[in-house]
């Protein structure tokens, strides 16, 4: 079959890209070896799809290139798809951070998508597996279980590794492997930690607390909750922060953000001195949480026995928790991985490549990885729709 223009890869940036080009008047293919398109999108955001956030700028995306993803975010930017969404009439909230949610459903998102495709005449294989792509004078073939496709440009929008239950493949990196491509380092991102054995027994109890916290390394912080699980620790905070995680970097933890603990500890023991450190120090966290950080002994002494230097010291414990993960649960659980197509090597306001005429790469196979809050499908909207506007 000869066409204009194939991508490979019906979710997010896939079918931006489609509806885009295809809305240009380009006959567009769109191929997928699952047997529906847009499975992230509808296990996104618990259902809901967090599908952007009213603050979005090049911050909030870690990338080798740190300013490849100006020019796509700044021409399709939150606003636009939030003014897609309203044309839908889709409903949708704000959380924190300003990350916007559908109230109903993330089926919502992705129906808007395929009657975008619908309208613009994409055609949509599913089951489609790619055996090769070659590269031609005219542009491309793609050999597939579905027969060969013939186009002139060809959009890699295949994703990356996190969650193969969901069909997530190395195709991407592979491709652009094949094409002389560099890939910069592939690892799990916004990912729950494991914890040390040590530590995984000491804080076994705990699982299902979540606490407001503030988790640090050498290159940033976050403030939001922390989550005790049964495996280790999960929560916003611990999500961001596994992102910039490099293994065995320790993180450091504080559990009081608002508070000048050792200070406040000095002020309840001249107030009640007979209080129990663990009954005052409920006031902000959970008594469990603070049995096992201090110590079922420590936690049940009355302040008037504690000198100074123990609060001190018990400050230190609870606002600079240094914690070294064992590990991150993998791509199995990661919303996103970071890293991925090198951006030096990719036009920054049409994702073609610099080595191959007509070959582009869009969404997250791309070294450009959002924060948790809608981020991902910003880049996956904007880098699809900036290569719609010329495939
Ligand atoms: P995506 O991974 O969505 O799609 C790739 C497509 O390529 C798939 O349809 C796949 O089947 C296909 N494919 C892969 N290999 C192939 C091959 N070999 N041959 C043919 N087809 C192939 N982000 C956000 O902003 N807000 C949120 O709420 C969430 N929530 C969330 C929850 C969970 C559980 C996960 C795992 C992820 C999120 N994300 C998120 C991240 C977001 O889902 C992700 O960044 C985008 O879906 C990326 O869009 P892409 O289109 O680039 O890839």
């Amino acid at each position: 079959m000869q066409t204009d223009v194939v991508i490979i890869g019906a979710s997010a940036a896939g079918l931006m890209c489609a509806a885009e080009a295809g809305r240009r008047g380009r006959r567009v293919v769109v191929l997928d070896h699952a047997n529906r398109a847009g499975k992230k999108i509808l296990m996104s955001g618990g259902g809901r799809c967090n599908f952007t956030n009213l603050d979005v700028s090049a911050d909030n995306y870690i990338s080798d290139n740190p300013h490849f993803c100006k020019s796509a975010l700044s021409r399709y930017t939150q606003w636009d798809f939030i003014a897609l969404v309203d044309r839908y009439g889709i409903p949708w909230h704000e959380r924190d951070h300003g990350q916007l949610f559908c109230n109903d459903s993330a089926r919502d998102i992705l129906d808007m998508l395929l009657n975008e495709c619908r309208k613009a005449g994409v055609e949509i294989r599913l089951n489609c597996a790619i055996d090769r792509i070659d590269k031609t004078d005219a542009g491309f073939t793609i050999d597939s279980s579905k027969g060969m496709f013939k186009a002139g440009a060809c959009v890699i929008a295949t994703g990356g590794l996190s969650i193969p239950r969901m069909c997530a493949s190395p195709f991407g990196y592979q491709v652009a492997g094949q094409f002389g491509h560099r890939i910069v380092p592939t690892r799990p991102g916004l990912v729950p930690f494991t914890l040390q054995p040590g530590d995984k027994a000491r804080f076994a109890e705990l699982a299902g607390i979540a606490v407001d916290s503030q988790v640090s390394n050498a290159r940033i912080t976050f403030r939001e909750n922390l989550l005790f699980t049964h495996r280790g620790l999960s929560g916003p905070a611990i999500l961001q922060m596994s992102s910039y995680w490099q293994p065995g970097e320790a993180v450091s933890i504080n559990l009081l953000p608002d508070l000048d603990a050792a200070a406040w500890l000095k002020t309840r023991q001249a107030a009640q001195p007979n209080s129990h450190l663990k009954t005052v120090l409920s006031e902000w966290l959970p008594k469990r949480l603070i049995s096992a950080m201090l110590g079922t002994e420590s936690a049940d002494q009355p302040l008037q026995s504690l000198s100074h230097r123990r609060f001190e010291a018990i400050a230190e414990s609870l606002q600079h928790w240094q914690l070294r993960p064992n590990g991150t649960e993998g791509y199995r659980t990661a919303e996103v991985t970071v890293g991925g197509v090198d951006c030096d090597e990719l036009s920054s306001k049409t994702l073609e490549s610099k080595r191959v005429a007509g070959l582009y790469f869009v969404g997250e196979v791309v070294d450009v990885t959002g924060w948790l809050g809608g981020y991902n499908f910003q880049w996956a909207w904007s880098s699809g729709w900036a290569a719609g506007q010329v495939v």
